[in-house]
């Protein structure tokens, strides 16, 4: 009796201790809902505010377009208050691409650069005209001075110059901003273009450099899109870039390289590599060299430095301000430094120690020299990757469109006028057309 009172006593004890053990799962499953309904919904809410490309920011669109019409009818009625600045923030503003419009475009550049502001739409629909905040002029080889112009404007619309290349890389442009004066004197209320002293610095086609972590890369975006991880832990599992190209410095066996598409320049850079090339070993592949180079050898260029060359020559064509082209900002990516020569300040445009510019140096023979130096002191040529940690290349960047979209919303900036585009764009575009005095040149 006594047994199976005990018994009875243990099996009770054992129920409510599984009874307690159930209640306790089931608050676990409820907490462990409820916190994945929480965490969701804030994942939600991240995504809202970094990834532009949110829903929610096309319903906002929707309502807007209804809200740029009804404003349009009301033109006549005096103003009698300032906007809102957050619903003027909000509300969505048409830029209009005169010419130039690339069909895979539309918001896609602002998509990609997660910008801060999205609520802009592009459009080439010229018969949106009137309902336009900002209408972007492409200056190109087919400017010409039959091009066709919007017929009207409005005080308050921004015709916007922008440029994807440097004036002096076309001369029929040149001569178009010269002699139609409809668009050279007047025109145009905003500049967009690679260099610093525009209202937008636009460096789409030619590259940049941002502090990480920076997600604008296509390679980062290509990972975001494909696995959908969060891109914080992408970061943190990636090796750093700096430990990569230092693990690539013991395979390196060749010194320098040069691919150029333009053998003789006005600049004479052809004369500073010759002699360069009779101190180090320079292999120049392509029409100028020696090195033949197909269409796949030239395709796979950066891959052949990144495995084989510890310099490149990014050796500008053209010397212009703040014109540092692709070709440094590629090579910057694959692992090799380059050793440059051009006309910008290279000092302001890319971090110490990520380049080795040649004018720095009082003599070809002096570079010459110092190549060598940091090919026997593997120790003094990897503080070239140092800036890795801190940097990193962006090929193709999108802040300048993100500043046109903020721009676009920002009706404290006041009233703008180029007076004289060509004297801008053409006379004041400090290029250099010839540095045989400026070059170290032995004689
Ligand atoms: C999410 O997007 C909407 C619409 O663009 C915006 O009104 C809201 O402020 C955003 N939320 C956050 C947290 O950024
Ligand atoms: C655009 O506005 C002008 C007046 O500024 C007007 O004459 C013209 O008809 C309008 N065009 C369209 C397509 O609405
Ligand atoms: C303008 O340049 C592009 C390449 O940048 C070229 O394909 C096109 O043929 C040129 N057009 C003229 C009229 O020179
Ligand atoms: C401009 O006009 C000239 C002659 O009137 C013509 O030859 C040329 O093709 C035109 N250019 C464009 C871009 O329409
Ligand atoms: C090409 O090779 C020849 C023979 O090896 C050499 O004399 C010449 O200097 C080389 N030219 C260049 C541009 O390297
Ligand atoms: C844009 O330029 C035009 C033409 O010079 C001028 O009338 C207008 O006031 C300017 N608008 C702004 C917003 O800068
Ligand atoms: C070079 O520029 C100067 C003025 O900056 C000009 O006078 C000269 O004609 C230019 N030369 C060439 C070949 O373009």
């Amino acid at each position: 009796m006594r047994l199976s009172i005990s018994k009875l006593l243990v099996s009770a004890r054992l129920l409510v201790q599984w009874r307690i053990f159930k209640i306790t799962l089931l608050l676990l499953v409820i907490g462990g809902v409820f916190y994945a309904t929480q965490s969701s919904l804030g994942i939600a809410r991240n995504q809202n505010s970094t990834d532009g490309s949110s829903s929610l920011d096309s319903f906002a669109s929707a309502s807007s377009i209804m809200d740029i019409f009804l404003k349009s009818d009301e033109q006549d009625v005096p103003e009698e208050d300032y906007p809102d600045p957050q619903e003027e923030a909000n509300r969505l503003k048409i830029i209009l691409y005169w010419n130039e419009w690339d069909s895979n475009m539309g918001n896609q550049p602002l998509i990609d650069g997660l910008c801060p502001v999205t609520s802009c739409i592009f459009t080439p629909d010229r018969s949106l005209l009137n309902f336009s905040h900002v209408v972007l002029f492409f200056a190109n080889n087919e400017t010409s001075p039959n091009t066709t112009l919007p017929e009207y404007r409005q005080p308050h619309q921004r015709f916007v110059f922008v440029a994807r290349h440097a004036s002096i890389e076309s001369e029929s442009l040149i001569e178009a901003l010269t002699n139609d004066h409809r668009i050279r004197f007047d025109y145009f209320n905003w500049t967009m273009t690679y260099r610093q002293d525009s209202d937008i610095v636009f460096r789409e086609s030619f590259g940049a450099i941002k502090k990480l972590p920076y997600l604008m890369s296509q390679r980062s975006l290509a990972e975001r899109k494909n696995k959908k991880v969060s891109t914080t832990l992408q970061l943190m599992k990636r090796p750093s870039a700096r430990a990569r190209a230092v693990s690539r410095i013991g395979s390196k066996n060749k010194l320098v390289a040069w691919f150029p598409k333009t053998c003789t320049t006005s600049i004479h850079r052809e004369e500073y590599v010759r002699q360069l090339g009779q101190l180090v070993p320079v292999d120049i592949y392509g029409p100028c060299g020696n090195l033949s180079c197909n269409f796949d050898c030239f395709q796979s260029r950066y891959d052949t430095l990144r495995l084989d060359y510890k310099f490149y020559l990014a050796f500008e064509e053209f010397w212009c301000a703040d014109y540092i082209t692709a070709e440094f900002y590629n090579v910057l990516d694959y692992d090799t430094v380059p050793i440059v020569l051009g006309g910008a300040d290279y000092e302001i445009l890319a971090p110490p120690n990520s380049f080795i510019n040649a004018l720095d140096f009082p003599s070809v023979g002096a570079l010459a020299e110092y190549l060598l130096f940091l090919d026997k002191n593997p120790e003094f040529y990897s503080r070239y990757f140092e800036w890795k940690k801190v940097y990193q290349a962006v090929l193709s960047p999108k802040s300048g469109w993100c500043d046109l979209c903020r721009m676009a919303h920002d009706f404290s900036l006041k009233p703008k006028i180029y007076k004289d585009i060509k004297l801008w764009w053409v006379d004041e575009m400090k290029c250099q057309n010839d540095s045989l005095g400026i070059l170290p040149l032995a004689k």
